[in-house]
């Protein structure tokens, strides 16, 4: 058969024409993604893996593998439709204007756009039976090997249909063996990842919290092809749901020993109904590919978030002092006015008022009350927020304020005003998670109340400089007064709860563009890329203790750049203010103590480390980073930053582990990401008041040198945080 191509102007797309067959490969820098359309027209995933250097060899690649359609029907579908002769995992399931089930999808057409950095392949498929379309969409980012998939239904049929299962993306791999690492949560112990084989069948990863995903799972994960994820070798594909609400991903290995990966929103109980005409845009999937191991698939991955994704990703960050864990609940303008004192003392950018402030009828003394009611305590704060934001301008620091805007206690007047703003069901007892309930996200005067308590703040104190907007309760009892109301299906609840919530956030960044915002969620609940676009940074979880940090902040890394991770010095966690202020600083750094009660000697580290930090911290925000020696695996951490032209770096190093003669590290440690032929000094910095380096800090080294031998921080039970400043020297 002879195949005529027809190249695009595009170099890193091209697509192919036959009389009967049409390919489309979707390539990035390094890898292609290939369709292939059958004799109907019918459009099948052929390959997904390295770029071959000639296009017309893709269209020979299917000939290689055994792909029949008999047996469980379709494998490798580019979007599995059900109903019909599909009897394996469908992306996509349809019930039509006149009930029927059955769906068929056949390729319409295929479009690209380039627009600058950024390739948009828009491939059009149609049922042949009802006026369904199906538009895949593909957002390369070709250089840093980053696609961001989504899928638009749009219903032309007669009537209105049911989405059953609307994934946003349905990818297949050929490959030999596939691992998956999945990171399950728990509140305190976020992110916790584990590594399994794939057997024929299916494994799901999913949420049904409504919000705050992250408290059981993430919808993060990793892919690793022929061999167990490593971090400088071997194909892996890194990937993220981008949806703030129920996930669902399943990796279903079929009986030919390939994997179907569908991911999407989760259809529990959210069957979504589309009038005709109307357009469904499912969330995305965001990976990012690598052959050579997680290492670089997340240096990718960072890079693009920082640079296209998240609000100000490549702006500055503004170090905090809260006041959480430093009064709780218990405070008055005395007490704040001496933090604000300590935040410009310590050298510090910015004091955070948390929870607390408000509430009147029903003051929020502790967490059972006061939650809705957005107007200051006059017992606390008798001359409001604006008192304190002028106590904030007179000792030079900016600051900031804590909401919960989503959520409402039942001993508030938010609540007894208004009954019908809150999601609960009617007829059964209301079931509180941190004594509060959640609102009704999806009710537009619930959005405008949301919208009011951001806007009235800052209209009332147009300083405030910063929110922490937390989000401590899942959703029972799913049910929205409003919708039934409105004759909108209950099970649209889930879905419209995170677009109502989008909705507001829009309007917000509208008004209010660059405000920094931390997301919140009691510690790491919520963090991803579409939150991501309206936040500048999300708090990784409760758990401040250092050596869990060490963990937690390390499995974070794999997705999400320092600059967007919140890590606080707190209370927490028995070990030395040292080990803790250097675990903090390879993020965003921030202060949640009572200075009052820290010794002297603790004080001056801590406000040289917070100079340091200021000096350093362009290569932890800005820079790129380099995972050398992981806690999982061995007895100390290790990880570090490249910045300016391989002309400056930092390494972190900490002991991690308590067991015996395992308490130092007994050889050197390789460094990656310098440049081989330029010499550098490694110096430590942050030391305690009193403590002398242990290092011959007059050696010069190659690049070389410390790629290839490394260089040995001498971590050990008296030195269990090192911190190495690497610098250029001419
Ligand atoms: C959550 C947050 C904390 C703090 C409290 C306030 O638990 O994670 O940092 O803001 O809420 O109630």
């Amino acid at each position: 058969m002879k195949i005529k191509f027809n190249k695009t102007i595009i170099l890193f797309f091209v697509i192919s024409y036959c009389s009967a067959q049409t390919i489309i490969p979707i390539e990035t820098k390094d890898f292609a993604m290939v369709f292939k359309t059958d004799n109907q027209n019918r459009l099948w995933n052929i390959y997904f893996g390295k770029k071959l250097s000639d296009i017309s060899d893709y269209k020979d690649i299917d000939g290689q593998y055994y792909f029949p359609s008999s047996n469980a029907g379709m494998y490798n579908a580019a979007y599995t439709p059900s109903g019909t002769w599909n009897l394996s995992e469908p992306a996509l399931q349809v019930k039509h204007f006149d009930g029927n089930l059955s769906t068929e999808l056949h390729f319409v057409n295929v479009n690209t756009e380039v627009n600058n950095e950024e390739t948009i392949t828009k491939i059009t498929l149609t049922d042949p039976v009802y006026k369904l379309k199906v538009v895949l969409n593909y957002k390369v980012w070709s250089n840093l090997n980053v696609v961001e998939q989504w899928t638009d239904i749009t219903n032309n049929e007669d009537g209105a249909i049911e989405l059953n299962k609307y994934a946003s993306a349905n990818l297949y791999f050929t490959n030999k063996d596939f691992y998956l690492t999945h990171f399950q949560g728990e509140y305190l112990k976020e992110m916790q990842p584990v590594e399994e084989k794939l057997t024929q069948g299916l494994k799901t990863i999913e949420s049904k919290l409504g919000t705050r995903a992250m408290l059981l799972g993430t919808p993060n994960f990793i892919v690793s092809f022929e061999n167990h994820q490593s971090e400088d070798e071997g194909l892996v594909l890194l990937g993220q749901l981008a949806w703030s609400g129920n996930y669902k991903i399943d990796f279903e290995i079929d009986s030919y020993k390939n994997l179907r990966l569908i991911a999407g929103i989760n259809p529990y109980e959210s069957n979504y109904y589309l009038k005709k005409d109307e357009t469904f845009k499912t969330p995305s999937l965001i990976y990012s590919i690598s052959n050579k191991g997680t290492g670089l698939a997340s240096r990718q991955l960072q890079s693009w978030a920082k640079k296209y994704r998240v609000l100000n990703g490549e702006g500055d960050r503004l170090t905090l002092l809260n006041n959480w864990e430093a009064t709780y609940f218990d405070f008055n303008e005395t007490k704040l006015s001496k933090l604000i004192k300590d935040t410009k003392d310590l050298g510090l950018d910015l004091f955070l008022l948390d929870d607390g402030w408000f509430g009147n009828k029903y003051p929020r003394n502790n967490d059972d009350a006061g939650l809705g009611d957005w107007e200051e305590n006059r017992k606390k704060l008798p001359n409001g927020l604006g008192y304190l934001v002028k106590e904030a301008k007179k000792s030079k620091v900016k600051f900031g304020i804590w909401i919960e805007p989503e959520m409402a206690n039942p001993e508030s007047e938010l609540f007894k005003n208004h009954p019908d703003w809150i999601i609960k069901q009617p007829e059964r007892p209301e079931k509180l998670y941190r004594n509060q309930m959640v609102l009704d996200v999806t009710n537009p005067e619930v959005q405008d109340f949301i919208y009011d308590v951001v806007d009235n703040l800052f209209t009332q104190n147009p300083e405030i400089a910063f929110i922490k907007w937390d989000c401590n309760a899942v959703i029972y009892n799913a049910y929205s007064a409003y919708q039934q109301q409105k004759g909108i299906p209950q099970t649209h609840l889930y879905v419209d709860y995170v677009l109502g919530l989008y909705k507001v956030l829009e309007r917000i960044r509208e008004k209010y563009p660059k405000v920094p915002m931390m997301l919140c969620s009691g510690g790491g609940g919520r963090a991803d890329y579409e939150f991501l676009k309206y936040f500048t940074e999300f708090w990784p979880s409760d758990d401040t203790d250092p050596i869990e940090r060490i963990f937690i902040q390390w499995n974070y890394s794999y997705f999400f750049p320092a600059i967007t991770m919140d890590c606080h010095v707190t209370n927490w966690g028995n070990q030395p203010i040292k080990l803790k202020v250097d675990v903090a600083s390879m993020g965003k750094l921030g202060f949640d103590v009572d200075v009052s009660h820290m010794n002297e000697k603790d004080l001056e580290f801590t406000k040289t480390a917070i100079k340091n930090y200021n000096r350093f911290k362009n290569m932890v925000l800005h820079g790129e980073q380099y995972r050398l020696s992981s806690p999982y695996k061995n007895p100390f951490a290790s990880l570090m930053y490249v910045h300016n032209n391989q002309s400056l770096a930092i390494m972190f190093n900490y002991l991690s582990s308590n067991r015996f003669m395992e308490r130092m590290t007994k050889r050197p440690i390789k460094l990656k990401g310098l440049d081989a032929n330029k010499k550098y000094s490694v110096k430590e910095i942050n030391l305690y008041p009193g403590v002398k380096s242990t290092l011959n800090e007059l050696i010069v080294y190659s690049g070389d040198f410390l790629m290839t031998v490394g260089v040995n921080p001498e971590v050990d039970t008296k030195r269990t945080s090192v911190i190495l400043l690497i610098e250029e020297v001419n």
